[in-house]
């Protein structure tokens, strides 16, 4: 769908779009758990491991923000300009309209929603490793941001964006595996 929007070429400013986007299905996810916790709060270790769920969506949800802030720091940096529309307007929209599409998927097939996620994920992660090898430049670009404190310290941005890359993967193995064990929503 990114595709149709923002053409098939990678940069960062559609990477923006698909960070924004990408933090929508852990939202869907912590905000159905927290709900389920309402109603089975008199189960307690059920509850727990719903909770145990929550957690692992916000932890996926803060990491998926700290890449769309760097992404968006590095495109104000490099003084990029961007159609107001495309870039901030269309995007508030299609985070919208998913996160009300990946709460429906989840609370009627969970295992359906983590999959859609995984492959998200996994598309993410090619696509972050095909882009940095399109940019040799990056990999002498160094790399100053001030979110350091909350992502790291990395040499160049192509090591930044070589990390976030291997987040994307780890995300997606841990959609894989809540594929098996899905049985709240
Ligand atoms: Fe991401
Ligand atoms: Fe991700």
């Amino acid at each position: 769908m990114l595709d149709v929007f923002y053409g098939r070429a990678r940069s960062l400013s559609k990477f923006k779009v698909l960070e924004l986007v990408a933090r929508v299905p852990y939202q869907a996810w912590e905000q159905t758990a927290y709900v389920a916790i309402t109603h089975v709060h008199e189960r307690g270790n059920f509850s727990r491991r719903i909770y145990e769920r929550v957690l692992q969506s916000r932890a996926q949800q803060d990491n998926e923000q700290w890449h769309l802030l760097i992404i968006n720091e590095q495109i104000v940096n490099q003084g990029q300009d961007e159609s107001r529309f495309m870039f901030y307007w269309l995007p508030q929209l299609i985070a919208f309209v998913f996160y009300q599409f990946s709460w429906l998927l989840f609370v009627l097939r969970p295992q359906a929603s983590y999959r859609l996620n995984a492959d998200f994920e996994d598309h993410a992660e090619h696509e972050y490793m095909t882009m940095v090898g399109e940019h040799p430049e990056w990999d002498t670009t160094p790399f100053s941001s001030q979110f350091t404190a909350d992502y790291g310290e990395y040499v160049s941005f192509a090591d930044v964006l070589r990390q976030i890359g291997h987040d994307e993967r780890v995300h997606k193995l841990a959609s894989e595996t809540l594929i098996a064990s899905a049985r709240f929503a």
